[in-house]
C-alpha cells in the first residue's frame, strides 16, 4: 500500500485528484492529512475539524466502474468496511446513516465523499474520501457530531486507525457483494423505525425507511402505505 503523508493540504480528495490527473497513481494508493484547510463534505458543504486530531483520508481505486453495475454501491462497500472497523472501538448504536454518515450515539462521528473520475463510459476511478472524528472533544459549533474519544472516553492512534480501514476497504473488493449489501441494509440508521423526513418543499413527513433501491435511492414507506424512492437531494431526515 503506497502511503502520501501530508502535514496540511486544502483537501486529500482534491490532492489526489489532481495528482492522479498528472501521473500513474497505484490502486489503493492513500493520502493522509494532518490538517485539511478547506475539507470538502457531501452537496458543496464543507468538512472542518480540528487539526492532528481526526482522521482524513482519501484512496484511490482504480477502474471502480467495473466492479459494480451500479458505482452507488461503492459508497455501500465503503460503508460497511467502515463500519466494521469501527466495530471494535466500542462505540454504542453505531450504523450508517444513508447514503453514507458514520453515526454513534445518534451523532455524526464520521463521513465519507466518494468523487468519480470518469474517464470514458468503461473507465471509472474514485477517489474514496474518508473522515473521521477521533480524539476531537469539542463540538461547540457543530450540530449533532461526536468523535469515538468523545463516546468512550479513549484516545485512539489515528494511523492504524487509517491503516485498518484501507486494509479492510482492499479486502472488500474482494468480497461478495451481496452479503456487503445485505450488512449495509443491517447497519441502516433508523431503519424500519417511524422517522420525520423533510421533503425538497420542506414539508415535514413521518416514514419508515424500508431498503435502498439498485440506484442507491432511499425507500421509504409513507403514511398511506405506499413506497416511494428520493435521492440525496430530494429529502432530509430529522432525528
Ligand atoms: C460528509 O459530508 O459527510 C463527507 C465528509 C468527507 C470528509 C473527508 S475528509 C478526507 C476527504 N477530503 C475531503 O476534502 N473530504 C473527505
Amino acid at each position: 500500500m503506497n502511503i502520501i503523508k501530508l502535514d496540511a493540504i486544502n483537501s486529500t480528495n482534491d490532492y489526489l485528484k489532481e495528482l492522479s490527473k498528472k501521473k500513474w497513481v497505484d490502486d489503493f494508493t492513500i493520502v493522509i492529512a494532518k490538517n485539511q484547510l478547506n475539507g470538502k463534505g457531501q452537496m458543496g458543504s464543507k468538512w472542518q475539524v480540528e487539526s492532528s486530531k481526526n482522521l482524513t483520508i482519501s484512496l484511490l481505486k482504480h477502474n471502480s466502474g467495473s466492479c459494480f453495475e451500479n458505482i452507488f454501491n461503492l459508497n455501500i462497500l465503503v460503508s460497511v468496511a467502515v463500519f466494521k472497523v469501527l466495530n471494535s472501538y466500542n462505540l454504542p448504536k453505531l450504523a450508517i446513516k444513508w447514503p453514507n454518515d458514520i453515526m454513534a450515539d445518534n451523532k455524526k462521528i464520521g463521513g465519507i465523499l466518494i468523487e468519480n473520475l470518469v474517464k470514458s463510459k468503461t473507465e471509472i476511478n474514485s477517489v474514496i474520501g474518508i473522515g473521521i472524528n477521533v480524539n476531537q472533544e469539542n463540538f461547540e459549533h457543530i450540530n449533532k457530531a461526536s468523535s469515538i474519544y468523545n463516546l468512550t472516553n479513549k484516545e485512539n492512534d489515528i494511523e492504524e486507525l487509517t491503516i485498518k480501514i484501507a486494509v479492510e476497504i482492499e479486502k472488500s473488493f474482494k468480497l461478495d457483494f451481496k452479503i456487503l449489501k445485505e450488512k449495509y441494509l443491517d447497519i441502516l440508521y433508523k431503519k424500519n423505525v417511524p422517522v420525520t423526513f423533510k421533503d425538497r418543499f420542506e414539508a415535514l413527513f413521518m416514514g419508515i425507511i424500508t431498503g435502498i433501491t439498485d440506484d442507491g435511492k432511499l425507500l421509504i414507506k409513507k403514511e398511506d402505505e405506499k413506497l416511494y424512492s428520493f435521492s440525496l437531494k430530494e429529502i432530509t431526515m430529522l432525528y
